[in-house]
């Protein structure tokens, strides 16, 4: 990719040869965006300016100053905190951090293109040097471990079902990786929503190479240096995620195959007569008329806004699901209003594209454009005036079972290019599809966030008191703006419920924290076992949902006998008591990015041993899960990064202290969830209950571990909407057996405490105590201490 003239402006830079050409800006202190074009004469641009792009991932504009020198044939870049040096003959360059280290190095870009056959097809590839001891993380919804490093992806959203441990692409697209060498991290970040591959140093094992269908390569590189650095710069750049509502974040439960709104209200009783927390029950398609969306089978649910106020009244919410299928039936008017208003997918044809999905014939809003968007949002009116509380949507990737003729039948040349279309594209739209002047191979990624983004969106204008809650299957770059994520069709075994752990890992690092996957494995049956163990892991997932496939023996709580039902109860109320620090992780996740559940390399980047555990986590920064994932075993082996740890085994009674740099074998009987608190950390729980109704939590325990540097914080507010806050921080520094706690409060959300109480664990004994109502001893290891509403300073001598 040889760039022989420069054209340098304060904020951007030109760089274009005789077939290609770059530009580099700084969106963000620590990021540079590259746009490499590297066959640009063939995909037609002029230079020196490249056509402004229509952002999908990206939200922010900005162009912060740069510098650039050019020294005989190599341009030297320098911005806030990076520069880069790019080698002019080549389009070669070297990216550093503000230290001089360099973090990544581009080998070689280059591209090809065949224009218009039938439409213009693109390759377009950039090679990174990969050191032998560099890491890759992240790259959104994945198999494989945390570290990707000799495995290769494809993003394209695909909806597959069962998907196995090496099954790929999957529902979700982020070209998005991290890498990680010497404890010091940096992002790369691949903007392009065209079908897009990436070899992590699988076919060569010194290279990661890239490509795109596209005529561009539009990358971010995002310094560090420490993990949480990478992601949060990520987070900047594609979007914060909304504080959801509270409700959200209780227990869920859901089945495909619910017949019925009577069904639908034993499922709820059941679980009230057995004292079961829940929030949530899911309606899948199910509840459609022949398959209609937005349209009630009033057969079998006579009266949703009627079940609505029941279940509220149980302190129970309805999500309804809805694909992005439209029935192609005359008179049916979402079809009717938008094949009027030419808001339909076309086929390379021209005509309006016609497929089978649930729905049969089933036709595609265009969800790419901004006024289908506005359109689609709309239709959520009458939902939610019945009293639903958020949307499910499914087979957004978009799912198409097959292709049919505009008769809504199959020919004898359908079938053979349903063959082709499965064989080439997956379940899904042909390449050639049209959506106005655009493709389906370049906007196939962005085709189900633009769904989530259009339910958003309606929601926010047609229901601004309330917080959107939307649950989607497929997304893209930036989905977590709008919407949480779960992980699709996964099975009852013991190694998916495993993979859950390193699949969500790797989306929280990409941006995307608020997920979780269906326990206990939607096909297929689960022992009574793998369901005790599942839903002890859900009670850590973000998003905890009990979901299940129609044919599929049911699997809610009271369905594995009496032994199983105790062991999910204590599960569902450890849930309900961790909702002060899940309210205020998903709190601080809006604020920073960073997700709830993390790898324990962001305790320790430096430690490849941290680096290598993928079937444990970090809950938060303060508390270390290592679940039982395996059948029939009763102890495993733990790491536990850097610090002191605290056995804390189901939020309970405390156990020893361990250093941290080892390995541990854990006990973890059928009833225990091997769980540590960190040195220096501090949890908030409440008390178990039905349901979720304020986050201005009336009873609270902090529990701390005494060592130095506590620093939490406690996010407050009424659970829902856009009212008052208030925010605790509670800070602590631990010598020579001096603990000292403050607590500052801010924030105009009047308290509605009625107890607090702190758990101290890790002093040897107590020799004075001042600021606390009470004196009391240590006993057992844990000093406990009630305390006013107000207190703001408490020091223990021990
Ligand atoms: C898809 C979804 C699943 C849902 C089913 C029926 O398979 O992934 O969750 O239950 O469709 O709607």
């Amino acid at each position: 990719m040889r760039l022989d003239q420069t054209s340098i402006e304060p904020t951007r830079l030109h760089l274009w040869g005789p077939h290609a050409a770059l530009e580099i800006r700084c969106p963000l202190p620590g990021v540079l965006r590259l746009r490499h074009i590297p066959s640009s004469l063939t995909a037609g641009f002029t230079h020196p300016r490249l056509a402004p792009k229509q952002p999908f991932a990206v939200v922010t504009d900005e162009a912060l100053p740069l510098q650039a020198r050019r020294e005989g044939g190599t341009l030297h870049v320098t911005a806030e905190g990076v520069s880069l040096e790019l080698t002019l003959e080549t389009g070669a360059w070297n990216f550093r951090n503000a230290e001089g280290r360099t973090l990544a190095r581009c080998e070689s870009v280059s591209g090809e293109s065949a224009p218009n056959m039938p439409f213009n097809h693109y390759r377009s590839r950039l090679s990174l040097h990969a050191p032998e001891d560099e890491a890759y993380l992240g790259f959104g919804e994945k198999v494989g471990p945390l570290d990707k490093r000799g495995m290769r992806f494809v993003f394209w959203n695909t909806d597959i079902q069962p998907h196995h441990p090496d099954t790929d692409p999957l529902y979700i697209s982020i070209p998005f990786s991290m890498g990680l060498r010497e404890g010091v991290a940096w992002g790369f970040f691949l903007d392009e929503t065209w079908r897009s591959e990436v070899d992590v140093a699988y076919g060569d094992p010194e290279r990661v190479k890239w490509e795109t269908w596209g005529p561009e390569l539009d990358v971010y590189l995002l310094s560090g240096p420490h993990p949480a650095d990478v992601v949060g710069r990520y987070v900047t750049l594609t979007g914060k995620p909304p504080l959801p509502p509270l409700w959200s974040l209780g227990a869920q439960q859901s089945r495909w195959g619910y017949e019925s709104a009577d069904e639908i209200r034993s499922v709820v009783q059941a679980y009230r007569s057995r004292g079961l927390p829940l929030d949530v029950v899911y309606l899948d398609i199910d509840y459609q008329d022949a398959y209609k969306l937005w349209e009630w089978d009033r057969a079998r649910y006579p009266d949703p806004a009627a079940l609505a106020r029941d279940m509220a009244k149980e302190g129970v919410r309805l999500v309804p699901i809805i694909n992005p299928s439209l029935k192609a039936v005359p008179g049916y008017r979402p079809y009717e209003e938008a094949k009027e208003r030419n808001y339909l997918v076309r086929a390379d044809s021209g005509d309006v594209l016609v497929g089978e999905v649930w729905a049969k014939p089933a036709t595609f809003p265009d969800f790419t454009r901004e006024e289908v968007q506005r359109w689609w949002g709309d239709w959520h009116s009458d939902f939610l005036k019945q009293g639903m509380a958020g949307i499910w949507n499914d087979m957004n990737e978009p799912a198409c079972f097959s292709l049919l003729e505009a008769s809504g039948s199959v020919s004898a040349t359908g079938a053979r290019m349903n063959e082709e279309v499965q064989r080439t594209e997956g379940k899904t739209l042909p390449f050639a599809a049209r959506h106005g002047t655009r493709r389906h191979v370049e906007v196939h990624n962005i085709f189900g966030m633009g769904m989530v983004k259009a339910g958003y969106e309606g929601f926010r204008r047609l229901v601004p008191e309330r917080r959107p809650f939307l649950l989607t299957r497929a997304g893209f770059a930036g989905i977590q703006r709008y919407a949480s994520v779960w992980t699709g069709d996964n099975s009852s075994h013991w190694e998916h419920m495993e993979l859950s752990i390193p699949m969500l890992l790797g989306l929280g690092l990409s941006g995307v924290g608020f997920t979780g996957s269906d326990i206990p494995g939607f096909i297929g049956r689960p022992t009574p076992e793998m369901f005790a163990r599942w839903t002890q892991l859900g009670v850590f997932y973000p998003l905890m949902r009990n979901h299940g496939a129609k044919p599929m023996p049911f699997q809610e709580p009271w369905r594995f006998g009496e032994r199983y039902l105790t062991l999910a109860k204590a599960a569902l109320e450890r849930r309900y008591r961790l909702l002060p620090t899940l309210y205020s992780l998903m709190h601080e996740a809006s604020q920073n990015g960073l997700p709830i559940l993390r790898p324990l390399l962001m305790q320790d980047p430096s430690d490849p041993r941290a680096l290598r555990a993928y079937d444990q986590f970090l809950f938060g920064g303060d508390m270390l899960v290592a679940p039982i994932t395996k059948p029939g075993q009763t102890k495993r082996l733990a790491y536990l990064p850097k610090g002191e740890w605290l056995e804390w085994s189901n939020l309970d009674t405390p156990g020893a202290i361990h250093a941290g740099g080892q390995y541990v074998i854990a006990d973890g009987p059928l009833d225990t969830v091997p769980l540590w608190l960190r040195a220096g950390g501090a949890v908030a729980l409440t008390r178990p209950a039905p349901h979720t109704t304020t986050a201005n939590w009336e009873h609270l325990e902090w529990h701390i571990h005494a060592g130095d540097g506590v620093n939490a914080t406690l996010y407050e507010d009424a659970g829902d909407g856009y009212g008052e806050s208030r925010t605790t921080t509670l800070k602590g520094s631990f010598d020579r057996g001096r603990l000292v706690l403050e607590r500052r409060v801010q924030g105009t959300l009047a308290p509605a405490r009625q107890t607090e109480t702190l758990r101290i664990y890790g002093l040897k004994g107590v020799r004075s105590i001042t600021g606390a109502l009470e004196l009391r001893g240590v006993v057992n290891g844990v000093l406990e201490v009630p305390m006013s509403a107000n207190w703001d300073r408490l020091v223990v001598t021990s």
